[in-house]
């Protein structure tokens, strides 16, 4: 019989772990997924309320219609057909997320497809600097948007300090401006008597701390800098004016708030965005990995080289493309949107209730089943309770129910949820007991 520590064992001995455990944990051994739950080596099973990270299985493990569309693209035995080449699947789900794109992108985009969301970003990223033939890129101080070398660059500086590639340089022209971070406001300010000063600084930063910006990248909701949300539409008006003065792209990351999770099927439109350009991944192929870069079809520049100006051998590949179609059906088809806004109000009104009781909670935000959970040592002083939230990561798991914390540029003191499109309301419940009775035992 192979025990579960034995399979860990011999993993970390032939895996090599980019992220992981602390020493000395070993990590569950997964084996099967339906749904909101999934089962270890040993047939425990878990609530999974984050997707296996960041909300990627969007409406649960091997949902049936995604696993069928699969098969059957499977049966037509075309697994992978080049990029440069057509494929009925790719094209399918192009025109599929063009008929879906946010504001005035709807029916008005085209899309470069990858395999993973930093993918998604370097192309967003290389192709405003092509259209606008300007180098710099202007993101947030608690911004993720990948791990590639040049995308560790978008992240707030203060990241370095903690890097292992310290002291890198960053890549030439990325900046950084403080974020909409209203429960510890850069600026000391309250909202709504702030008057979006942390939006109006992107023109200075546009006029003054930079040179050439071709675009300013952001996710709508913050995920890894620990579910920091603007606090209305008027933050993104505010945004969107001063880009189109500048002439500067939009590119919003939706890489982790895509695929309903707000409550809209994109936090474009859920705040109004009209953004020029989408990223999206994760959450995209519910566990199949593809990523895309939408784009306007308005600004696609006529003499964007049509020989080569990006590939990824993988983009748009027939197998994953079918599974991202039949994510697209299922989210539309089933209303499941409609759904993220139901359950995200019941899972926040437990939340609401809980931190009546409890003392460490600090702030609750977010949108629809896409929600981040502050943890402070005291509600007054807001110090962060960061080692708190490690053990509530840990002790939640013994329980049975997967959440997320927030990383790095964050504190990493936000437990996040990301619950999958299908959780039943019981399900919904029996996290939350779990969750109270976790930091109850902590209090
Ligand atoms: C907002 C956002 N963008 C991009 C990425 C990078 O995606 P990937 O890890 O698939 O490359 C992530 C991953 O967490 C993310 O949260």
């Amino acid at each position: 019989l192979v025990s579960a520590d034995s399979y860990a064992e011999k993993d970390e001995k032939y895996c090599l772990y980019g992220i992981g455990m602390p020493k000395g944990v070993l990590p569950p051994v997964f084996v099967e997924g339906y749904g909101a739950i999934i089962k270890d080596i040993n047939g425990k099973e878990y609530l999974d309320m984050i997707g296996q990270t960041s909300g990627v299985n969007s409406i649960g493990h091997a949902h049936p219609k995604v696993i069928a569309a699969v098969k059957k693209q499977l049966d037509a035995s075309l697994v992978h057909s080049f990029t440069s080449n057509v494929n009925l699947p790719r094209t399918e789900l192009a025109e599929k997320l063009a008929k879906i794109a946010p504001g005035d992108m709807r029916d008005n985009c085209r899309t470069l497809f990858s395999s993973g969301g930093s993918e998604a970003n370097e192309v967003a990223l290389k192709f405003s600097m092509i259209a606008k033939k300007k180098h710099d890129i202007i993101s947030l101080y608690r911004a993720y948007h990948g791990d590639t070398l040049a995308l560790m660059s978008l992240i707030g500086q203060s990241y370095w300090r903690n890097q292992p590639l310290f002291p890198m340089p960053g890549f030439p022209g990325f900046h950084q401006i403080p974020d909409a971070y209203c429960y510890r406001c850069y600026f000391g300010k309250s909202y709504p008597d702030c008057d979006f000063e942390c939006a109006r600084i992107l023109e200075h930063q546009i006029m003054y701390g930079s040179t050439n910006v071709a675009a300013f990248i952001f996710e709508p909701i913050q995920g890894n800098g620990g579910v920091i949300t603007p606090p209305s539409k008027e933050y993104f008006k505010i945004i969107r004016e001063i880009c189109e003065k500048h002439n500067v792209l939009r590119i919003a990351d939706e890489v982790q708030t895509g695929t309903g999770k707000t409550g809209r099927y994109w936090a474009s439109d859920y705040f109004d965005i009209r953004p020029d350009i989408v990223t999206t991944a994760k959450g995209m192929g519910s566990g199949f990995p593809i990523s895309a870069t939408m784009i306007k079809s308005d600004v696609v520049p006529e003499d964007l080289p049509d020989k080569h100006w990006h590939v990824f051998t993988y983009g748009g590949s027939p197998l994953v493309c079918a599974a991202a179609s039949a994510v697209v059906d299922v989210v539309t088809q089933e209303k499941l949107t409609d759904r993220a806004r139901e359950l995200g109000a019941r899972i926040r009104k437990h939340l609401n209730d809980m931190a009546r009781n409890q003392r460490m909670i600090g702030d609750i935000r977010g949108a629809g089943v896409f929600l981040g959970v502050e943890l402070v040592k005291d509600t007054r002083t807001k110090e962060p309770a960061i080692a708190e939230a490690e053990e509530a990561i840990v002790k939640t798991r013994e329980k049975g129910l997967l959440l997320g914390i927030s990383g790095k540029p964050g504190y990493g003191n936000v437990l996040e949820i990301r619950a999958p499109l299908v959780t039943t309301d019981e399900q919904a419940d029996r996290a939350i007991e779990i969750l109270d009775s976790v930091l109850r035992d902590q209090a």
